[in-house]
């Protein structure tokens, strides 16, 4: 059942490329056209004024991966909201708000909540969940499915990167619906998306065959952490978030997801060498900047994790480790840089002789409030 692989978070985490190649398939065509059919499924993008994205836990940072895309490329206001904050805030909306509800199970109490409290204000409802035929699929006017397969571990890997991908295609759609973008440029972002299967096996690959030293050394680092710090900017902000929860949730450091400019407002005091600083460097002005956040903790006597691309010179001068990602471009970099976090968290977890599967305290789906 496990393939050979000691425990269904290794296994799941090796099935990425498969589950984004089934997610994207008929979906995304070999030029980039994205075509969805949600008109068929009877949801009219055409009359979205303002989007609103509810979740929990890791599908909650997928949603903030999509708004970035979203807001980016098809200038619609996203809100992204925590389902249980949600439920319970008198929502405000109306029938042009489009609420996208995004669970893994589809069966999540409080966002099965938050889906009702929006068709409380006559909101249209997108869902998008790995569990076909769901509770959540039946409150909804359309469902798109991630194709990830079964996901046994309760710490989630792959449904969280195929929900970044379908956030992406919602994304590219909305914006050929809305003309905010040049078809030649989303066919070109959409092409970049193509490639993400392949670029996920190339950082598996290299990170547990050229470079699986480094990735013990970011291990050993956090032999004796007390704390660690997750920093990012932009799209590589949800995913250092993503990064701290499956840290705390399968290794049980105490891990703090951080925008990196915010940190010196506060987190920073935390910075000693027992409280690593993993920087997910992202792409384009953000590595900038975060570089400079991430100069400041090394200067303070961080131990600095960098995930950043290969040949990133100022990753290697400013850290101890870098854990290197492919040259990515488009719509590629957070679901590539997700990796090589899973990878850590399973590491140190796996060093501790935890149970990766099986965290303490946790349920796979919480359909309990
Ligand atoms: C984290 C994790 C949880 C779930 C959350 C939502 O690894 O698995 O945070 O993401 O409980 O579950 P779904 O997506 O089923 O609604």
């Amino acid at each position: 059942e496990l393939g050979g692989f000691p425990d269904y978070m290794s296994k799941e985490i090796h099935e990425q490329p498969a589950a984004l190649r089934a997610t994207l398939k008929d979906r995304l065509a070999l030029d980039g056209t994205v075509s969805l059919d949600l008109a068929g499924q009877g949801l009219d993008l055409r009359g979205v004024e303002r989007i609103v994205i509810a979740a929990c836990g890791t599908a909650y940072h997928a949603g903030l991966v999509g708004k970035s895309v979203i807001e980016r490329l098809a200038r619609v206001p996203v809100e992204v909201a925590v389902a249980s904050e949600y439920r319970y805030s008198e929502p405000v909306g109306d029938g042009k708000t489009l609420v996208i509800a995004v669970s893994q199970s589809g069966e999540t109490i409080d966002t099965l909540a938050a889906v009702e409290a929006a068709r409380g204000f006559g909101g249209r409802v997108l869902a998008v969940t790995n569990t076909r035929g769901s509770l959540i699929t039946r409150e909804a006017d359309a469902v798109l499915l991630t194709h990830a397969g079964p996901e046994v571990a309760v710490a989630s890997t792959k449904a969280f990167t195929t929900q970044v991908a379908v956030m992406q295609m919602f994304a590219l759609e909305l914006a050929r619906v809305r003309g905010t973008l040049p078809e030649e440029r989303l066919l070109e972002l959409g092409r970049s998306l193509r490639l993400v299967p392949e670029k996920v096996e190339e950082t598996l690959a290299a990170l547990e065959g050229e470079y699986a030293e480094r990735l013990a050394e970011a291990v050993e680092v956090f032999e004796d952490a007390r704390c660690a710090l997750f920093l990012g900017r932009g799209e590589a902000f949800p995913i250092a978030l993503e990064g701290s929860l499956k840290m705390k949730e399968i290794s049980y450091v105490p891990a703090e997801g951080y925008p990196a400019g915010e940190m010196k407002h506060g987190p920073i005091a935390l910075v000693d060498e027992r409280c690593p600083v993993v920087a997910v460097l992202g792409e384009g002005v953000v590595r900038e900047k975060t570089l400079s956040n991430v100069d400041q903790t090394s200067a303070r006597g961080a131990n600095v994790i960098c995930v950043a691309r290969s040949d990133d010179a100022d990753a290697k001068r400013l850290s101890r480790v870098v854990l290197p990602v492919p040259e990515a471009g488009g719509l590629i970099a957070p679901i590539v840089d997700s990796v090589p976090l899973q990878l850590l968290a399973y590491g140190v977890a796996t060093s501790r002789g935890l149970n990766v599967d099986k965290p303490r305290n946790l349920a796979k789906s919480v359909t309990v409030e």
